[in-house]
């Protein structure tokens, strides 16, 4: 594996130096498991949570293969102590390199410490870490979250003529947060606030966690139908909830997409399918291919290249013709 013998290659450098003036050096650590030239990474992944996170599993593991990374993969069913888990036993492997999607922002420092005395590198994907100390990492690839809810919020904003559905003068907004504490959560609910902060008829009336999950979407949108009356449109903070909460709009005889707007975000086949049939409104992409800049990254990390702090993902958003258009081609 690369690192081990760079680090070999280091310390017979460093042992001829050292010797001349009569010190010994200690074995180099790090590098388990392959026993040919591959980087070997740890990933801990977040879970199967939606489609997107199985999308993005998929282009992971993909990539691993054709750049020649060895992937150690872990699923932590969306649990903290899960893919804490998962990190200690990376390190007691001496990967080469750890990457990980933190499922929420705190409680990271100390096993980070523990990979950064080991001298294993960290790569975030996909979410961050809310931690003071961003030597514990060398860089994080991902969205800007902030940035996906406020284009939500911007568009009901433009939108605001035609989404006061029921007619009534305010256009009430119900949220479907993804999981407590987690970046994306966090920050998609921000962005929109802060979009639709422009509109003081727009406001979102109630807001709950559906985890990110299908059968979460469903489950709130269910107790949103009985608890709130004239809603107008719902927020989901990703297609899955979004898709749940469609089920149970179509199970109260409404009609998704007219009686009530629906804006996502993610744009996975399925959610674009459902725009496309005029089931949503609006998609917000989040793009879950981030394989092959990860692969990228972590081989120049082991090398000991600088590496930008922060690598932001491109991406769009698509309404109902866009959808139609992009559907036939959509990879994922
Ligand atoms: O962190 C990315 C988010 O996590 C995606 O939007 C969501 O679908 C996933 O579960």
């Amino acid at each position: 594996m690369l690192k081990k013998l760079m680090a070999v290659t280091t310390g017979l450098v460093t042992v001829a130096a050292l010797t001349a003036c009569g010190e010994n050096e200690a074995p180099a650590a790090g590098g388990g498991g392959g026993g040919d030239d591959k980087i070997v990474m740890g990933f801990a992944q977040v879970g199967a949570e939606s489609g997107w996170r199985t999308a993005n599993t998929k282009s992971i593991q993909e990539t691993a293969k054709t750049a020649g990374v060895e992937l150690k993969f872990s699923d932590a069913q969306q649990k903290q102590e899960n893919q804490i888990k998962a990190i200690r036993s990376y390190i007691q492997q001496k990967v080469d390199v750890i990457a990980f999607s933190p499922v929420v922002q705190t409680g990271w420092d100390t096993v980070l410490l523990e990979a950064k005395r080991a001298n294993i590198p960290v790569i975030l994907t996909d979410r961050a870490v809310d931690s003071k100390d961003t030597s514990l990492y060398k860089t994080f690839l991902g969205s800007d979250f902030v940035e996906e809810g406020k284009k939500a919020g911007d568009w009901l904003v433009k939108q605001a003529a035609t989404a006061d559905v029921n007619g009534d003068g305010a256009i009430k907004v119900v949220e479907l947060q993804g999981t407590t504490g987690a970046a994306p959560a966090i920050d998609r609910k921000k962005g929109f606030e802060d979009a639709i902060a422009a509109n003081p008829k727009i406001s979102v009336a109630a807001s709950q966690t559906g985890d990110f999950t299908r059968d979460g979407g469903k489950k709130v949108m269910e107790s949103f139908l009985n608890a709130q009356k004239d809603i107008d449109v719902v927020y989901a903070h990703n297609d899955d909830m979004g898709l749940g909460a469609i089920e149970a709009i179509e199970a109260a005889g409404r009609k998704p997409g007219k009686d009530i707007k629906i804006i996502t975000i993610d744009a996975v086949k399925d959610g674009m399918t459902a725009l496309a049939a005029g089931k949503i409104d609006y998609i917000v992409e989040c793009n879950p291919l981030l394989g092959p800049q990860l692969m990228d990254l972590a081989k120049k990390v082991v090398a000991g290249e600088e590496v930008p702090a922060r690598v932001v993902t491109e991406e769009t958003a698509f309404d109902q013709a866009a959808a139609k258009e992009a559907l036939p081609t959509r990879q994922y």
